[in-house]
């Protein structure tokens, strides 16, 4: 099957990442088939507004795929953050149609950064946020250290950063990480009303103000994200975080 499900309706694309065995972990395929699933829905008039989701009832998606990087070197690990945040998170934020995220569970490290780069969020009370990186021995490479201040200042952020920890809806809510809270049974129609009442302005308008609004942030923080995220996977720490989550055990850090 698909690793993104995708289904049009009335000016609404709804776009479901579909890896539910790994928590609909960001692997390369899967950020292959988003990013081109966005590529295509820029050129066709038929669509207005994105939404996107995870498959499943417990995880939006759960991060970059742990297993995927685990091995990789400063310059791999580099090159991972700059193609993801090229191929798919900056094409989030910078699409032409308003992006909305069902964030329907857990939105964990690349997976809240990529509610992050969406333009809207719409959680179920189920759901649990967080960057959790530095558990690893990594920091957020796909965008997370620059949106998250953004969105919801910079004392919030750091608290989340630094702490690793996870905040529920109702939390997001109140600090603003998220528009709305629904029951995960309404999650979906409610994103995609969200997303009709969007749809009916008009398209030039949105596109403009998106631009605009975006304008307004500047762009130098991402760089050096990338940079502080490769130089992560030249650390002991981040060899004992990342095994330590694949042998299901806490991790011992070194601190070197
Ligand atoms: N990458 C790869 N596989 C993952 C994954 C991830 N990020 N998250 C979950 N999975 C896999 C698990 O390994 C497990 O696979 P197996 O059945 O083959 O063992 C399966 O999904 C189900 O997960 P769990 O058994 O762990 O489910 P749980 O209910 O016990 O826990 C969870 C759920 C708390 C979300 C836990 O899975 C978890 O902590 N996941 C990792 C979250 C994380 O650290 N994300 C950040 C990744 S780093 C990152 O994103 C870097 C970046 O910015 C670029």
């Amino acid at each position: 099957m698909s690793l993104v499900l995708k289904s049009l309706e009335d000016g609404i694309l709804t776009l479901t990442i579909h890896r539910p065995e790994a928590l609909n972990a960001l692997n390369r395929n899967v950020i292959d088939a988003l990013s081109a699933a966005l590529e295509a829905a820029q050129d066709n008039p038929e669509v207005r507004v994105i939404v996107l989701t995870g498959a499943g009832e417990k995880a939006f998606v759960a991060g970059a795929d742990i297993k995927e990087f685990a091995d990789f070197d400063q310059a791999q690990g580099e090159d991972l953050a700059r193609r993801g945040q090229r191929d798919l998170f900056d094409r989030v934020e910078q699409s032409r149609k308003p992006v909305v995220a069902a964030v329907n569970g857990f939105a964990l490290g690349g997976g809240l950064e990529l509610a992050l780069a969406a333009h809207v969020r719409v959680a179920s009370t189920n759901a649990r946020m967080g960057l959790p990186e530095v558990s690893l021995g990594v920091i957020p490479g796909y965008g997370g250290t620059q949106r998250l201040a953004q969105i919801v200042g910079k004392g919030k952020a750091l608290e989340m950063v630094l702490t690793a920890g996870m905040i529920d809806a109702e939390t997001a809510l109140a600090c603003g990480l998220v528009n709305q809270v629904v029951d995960q049974e309404i999650l979906l129609e409610t994103a995609q009303a969200m997303a009709g009442k969007i749809a009916k302005n008009a398209p030039t308008a949105l596109a403009a103000a998106l631009d605009s609004v975006l304008a307004g942030y500047g762009r130098d923080g991402f760089g050096v994200e990338i940079q502080r995220f490769g130089q992560c996977f030249t650390t002991d720490d981040f060899k004992e975080g990342t095994t330590a989550f694949l042998e299901k055990r806490k991790p011992q850090f070194p601190g070197s």
